[in-house]
């Protein structure tokens, strides 16, 4: 068969990242222009900030991937924007670009949720890696159990009912004074402490998740002993959540039969998570996790999950417009 070779496009958040991908499989570029240097003095993404920036970037960060992939327009086969979800203002950056090449190349525009591009970042890392699977999302914006029953056929089992794992890293980090963006920063200092403090975890009888109130308890306990171990602090909130992870999926597994564990989404960057995902391997169990590289957002992981889609016959239209609030399966 011929090598179908996609344009993926990012600009969900605060990355503008395009990439150029062979086969769904092969990272021929990815270039990933950060904003997080212009967004830290706010402590937090600004959405009107982030679409500027994307703007100014896009043409630039483009023609970077084709020169590093050593490909011309001309040689792409499919364009593969990020349309969901994500800042509206932002994604509709990477839609306008990639409908512009789309028209102008006169080659098919697929649509990608950017949620199924995480989870197809591990096609990018095991080569060897199928459907079915289980898929642990853990992002800024989402938190979710995925059945991933083929490449195109996903079914969300559970999802967070308040904050996003991430939001919960981003927000305590904030508050103990760690600065903006905490995932990183938490997981840098927690391997220097002790989990010393037992958290209160909220359980559901289905999968789904929250997160807010142990978030909500590590930040009343600064506030109240102002001098406590920030490391230990930061050990006892991964040892929390992780629990959370660890117990819902070991529900899924036990409620499909499926015994093959995914990591997906920039959380999955977490060592703690990593790690005591890894230990379940003792009990029969199949992990994958994404390259460290590949765990925040890019556009090779979009591209990965535009072939899939491309060859499932999920076309767009030129009039693919961004959709901020997009659901998997959708
Ligand atoms: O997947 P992502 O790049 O963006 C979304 O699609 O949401 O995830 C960003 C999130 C942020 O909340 C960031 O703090 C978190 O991933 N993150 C981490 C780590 N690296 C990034 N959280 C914990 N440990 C990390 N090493």
């Amino acid at each position: 068969m011929k090598d179908l070779i996609v344009l993926g496009i990012e600009s969900s958040c605060d990355e503008t990242s395009v990439a150029v991908v062979k086969n769904g499989r092969e990272v021929l570029s990815n270039v990933i222009d950060t904003q997080i240097k212009i967004h830290e003095q706010y402590g937090g993404v600004v959405p009107e900030i982030a679409s500027r920036n994307h703007i100014e970037a896009i043409s630039r960060v483009a023609k970077k991937a084709l020169e590093e992939a050593n490909t011309k327009f001309e040689d792409l086969d499919v364009i593969a924007p990020s349309y969901g979800p994500g800042l509206v203002g932002a994604l509709l950056v990477g839609v306008s670009y990639a409908r512009g090449v789309s028209f102008a190349l006169n080659k098919p525009l697929v649509g990608v949720n950017h949620l199924e591009g995480h989870i197809a970042a591990n096609y990018i890392t095991h080569k060897d890696l199928k459907p079915p699977f289980l898929c642990m999302l853990t992002s800024g914006g989402n938190t979710q159990i995925v059945l991933v029953k083929d490449y195109c056929d996903l079914e969300v089992l559970g999802k967070t009912r308040d904050d996003a794992i991430g939001e919960a890293f981003d927000k305590m980090a904030r508050v103990v004074g760690l600065g903006y963006p905490g995932g990183p920063k938490v997981d840098k200092l927690a391997q220097e402490g002790k989990a010393t403090i037992n958290f209160p975890k909220t359980h559901f009888d289905n999968l789904d998740f929250s997160f807010s109130g142990i978030k909500t308890a590590v930040i009343n306990l600064h506030h109240k002993q102002p001098d406590i171990n920030k490391a230990d602090l930061c050990m006892s909130f991964e040892k929390a959540v992780t629990e959370v992870l660890i117990e819902n999926i070991q529900k899924a597994i036990e409620q499909t039969g499926i015994k093959t564990i995914v990591l997906a989404g920039g959380v999955s960057a977490n060592t703690h998570i990593r790690n005591e995902f890894t230990k379940l391997e003792e009990k029969g169990i199949k992990v994958y996790k994404p390259d460290l590289k590949l765990c925040t957002d890019n556009a090779a992981m979009i591209g990965a999950a535009g072939y899939y889609r491309y060859i499932n016959g999920n076309l767009s239209d030129n009039v693919l417009n961004a959709v901020p609030n997009l659901k998997i399966g959708e």
